[in-house]
């Protein structure tokens, strides 16, 4: 038996006015992207901005569904759009935030694991790594350069 430890490379930066002023603006491209949310019943809104290497922005928010599996997260609303629209264009980063109606989002909250994967899956087809940093409403930002600091052991086409 041998033991295979797994580390992540993540950066903290204390507040959204710490971030290099590219990544200040398209994180305000996610909050505003958040407030379009249609969260009717977790009343969590989520907001996605993507910066791709055509200079173009994609933003997208969480679509929730009475049948609730049926709703799309941000992030997947987001990146299938910059797919469906420029599919040749390369991800550079991508900006998160989140927010409740119940309490105040302070912890920065990471995307779900479908979106991972999602994320994951656009990693591999451009060969580049997409920057990604997400936060709350308010708080830390957390910055990962790659997805495979928050998702090792990534399930990909090569194990087709
Ligand atoms: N949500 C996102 O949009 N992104 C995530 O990564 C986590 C969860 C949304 C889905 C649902 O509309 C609400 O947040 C509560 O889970």
């Amino acid at each position: 038996m041998e033991k295979f430890t797994i580390t992540a490379d993540l950066d903290i930066y204390k507040s959204i006015d710490e971030l290099p002023e590219d990544v200040k603006a398209l994180m305000g491209d996610a909050f505003t992207a958040r407030d379009k949310a249609y969260s009717p019943y977790s009343k969590f809104s989520v907001g996605a901005a993507i910066l791709l290497d055509n200079g173009e922005i994609i933003t997208g928010s969480n679509q929730e569904n009475a049948s609730y599996p049926a709703g799309l997260c941000a992030e997947r609303t987001a990146i299938f759009y910059a797919g469906a629209k420029f599919p040749e264009a390369k991800i550079i980063k991508l900006a998160l935030s989140a927010k409740s109606d119940k309490h105040t989002v302070k912890i920065p909250t990471p995307p779900c694991g479908s979106c991972r994967q999602a994320i994951a899956e656009y990693e591999m087809k451009q060969e580049t790594p997409i920057e990604i940093y997400f936060m709350g409403e308010t708080g830390k930002v957390v910055k990962a350069n790659s997805i495979s600091d928050l998702l090792p052991l990534i399930f990909d086409s090569s194990f087709l």
